[in-house]
């Protein structure tokens, strides 16, 4: 069983301790005796993201008027890295539907809009998808082929989502899409689609290295209408509503990478206290100390950071910067300690049951998603230079 961590530096409210404590029971009584199986058969966590729906992890930030928790980012952080230290598929389920979907909704969906879709999604009856990535743009988020042809009451759209969390099992997707190629990214809209609009299909479920429980697939559309009422923003405020809301987004993975480097932490530091060798517990050889006192160390540095970027949301202070940073380092932390823990794990490292290999496959795309570590060095470059 894993233990939890404070950060000395940020006071805790009895609030944010209490969130902390509720998804660390939740993670260890629910979600780690069924991980090594999901993983294996890139089984998805339904019943499990049904639970965290009913205890409001789906919809934190989102206000009780809608069905959330009404919550601070400070404690989606300290949920996010709770249930990532278990199993990252189910948080990175937790962080698009939240981050992503919910937050772009409630902030800048129309009221219509946030009562007919917010109440299910923050409940966990239903899952959201955001939908910008395309087999050629990637990085280049404003190359946006997919297009959404302003045909007077509804949107044609046709093209191809790439790369698409919660692809399979949402009921509920924001599409980016281009209407007016001429303005570049300001001619790009985002789109409300539900799943089984005519037109509307899901590509397979890709066989991934990580976070093998969720899925991720294509999404193709063919000649879809999609009502006027459904786009979200004025006409053209596709794009920025896509950088706010991954502005937003890298603060849940950051954190989700905080958690995945805390998990593979708290696990070696066990194994290190009970494995001998040449008669010792191997955490009395200085060559484990020294890993140890590396991963301590770089996990409360990351842990600052994505405390850093969830105040700066939580007090309406520019975060993309702060947001960037944290995703940046923690995710690197994460690849580094997950790394360090299968060595320090030796042979038991390298296989299923002791999960640091889980957390070091897991590791990995979290310095690729919602933007590479290139990307997030280019906005935090863009922040410190203008
Ligand atoms: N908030 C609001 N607006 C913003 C913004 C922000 N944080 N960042 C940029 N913008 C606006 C700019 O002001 C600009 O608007 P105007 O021209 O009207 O002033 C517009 O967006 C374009 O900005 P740039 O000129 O900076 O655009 P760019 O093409 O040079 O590069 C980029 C921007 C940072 C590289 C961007 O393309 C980017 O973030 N790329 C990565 C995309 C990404 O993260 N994809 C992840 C996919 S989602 C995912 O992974 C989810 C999942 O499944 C887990």
């Amino acid at each position: 069983m894993l233990t939890t961590t404070q950060s000395s530096i940020f006071q805790l409210t009895e609030e944010q301790l209490a969130v902390q404590a509720a998804a660390r029971d939740f993670a260890q009584s629910e979600l780690w005796a069924g991980v090594i199986e999901r993983d294996e058969h890139q089984k998805f966590p339904a019943e499990q993201i049904k639970k965290m729906g009913e205890l409001g992890f789906m919809g934190m930030m989102v206000s009780p008027e809608y069905g959330g928790g009404g919550m601070d980012t400070v404690s989606y952080v300290l949920a996010m890295e709770e249930i990532s230290k278990v199993d990252a598929s189910c948080s990175v389920i937790m962080s698009v539907n939240n981050s992503l979907v919910c937050w772009g909704l409630e902030k800048y969906g129309t009221e219509e809009q946030k009562r007919k879709y917010l109440p299910g999604l923050t409940s966990g009856a239903i899952i959201g998808a955001f939908a910008l990535s395309e087999p050629e743009a990637g990085s280049d988020a404003t190359s946006q082929r997919t297009t959404a042809e302003d045909k007077g009451d509804y949107y044609l759209l046709n093209g191809t989502k790439n790369w698409i969390t919660n692809g399979t099992t949402a009921s509920v997707y924001l599409v980016i899409a281009q209407t007016n190629p001429e303005l570049k990214h300001r001619g790009i809209n985002v789109l409300i689609v539900e799943k089984g609009m005519d037109g509307f299909q899901t590509g397979p479920k890709e066989n991934k290295l990580g976070i093998r429980g969720s899925d991720t697939c294509s999404l193709m559309f063919n000649d879809v209408k999609v009502p006027k009422e459904n786009r979200i923003g004025e006409d053209g405020f596709g794009f920025k509503f896509a950088m706010q809301v991954l502005a937003g987004g890298r603060i849940g993975i950051a954190s989700q990478a905080l958690g995945i480097a805390s998990g593979a932490y708290e696990l070696s530091l066990k194994y290190a206290k009970e494995r001998k060798a040449f008669g010792v517990p191997i955490s009395q050889h200085q060559a484990i100390q020294f890993k140890l006192a590396d991963m301590a160390t770089n996990i409360d540095a990351a842990r600052l950071l994505c405390l850093q970027a969830a105040y700066d949301k939580d007090m309406h202070q520019d975060y993309a910067k702060s947001g960037a940073m944290a995703k940046l380092f923690a995710s690197k932390v994460a690849m580094d300690t997950a790394v360090e823990a299968v060595q320090i794990h030796g042979g038991y490292g390298f296989v299923k049951e002791y999960h640091v290999e889980r957390l070091m496959r897991d590791a990995k795309i979290t310095q690729i998603y919602e933007g590479t570590s290139e990307i997030q060095k280019i906005v935090i470059s863009r922040e410190i230079l203008k």
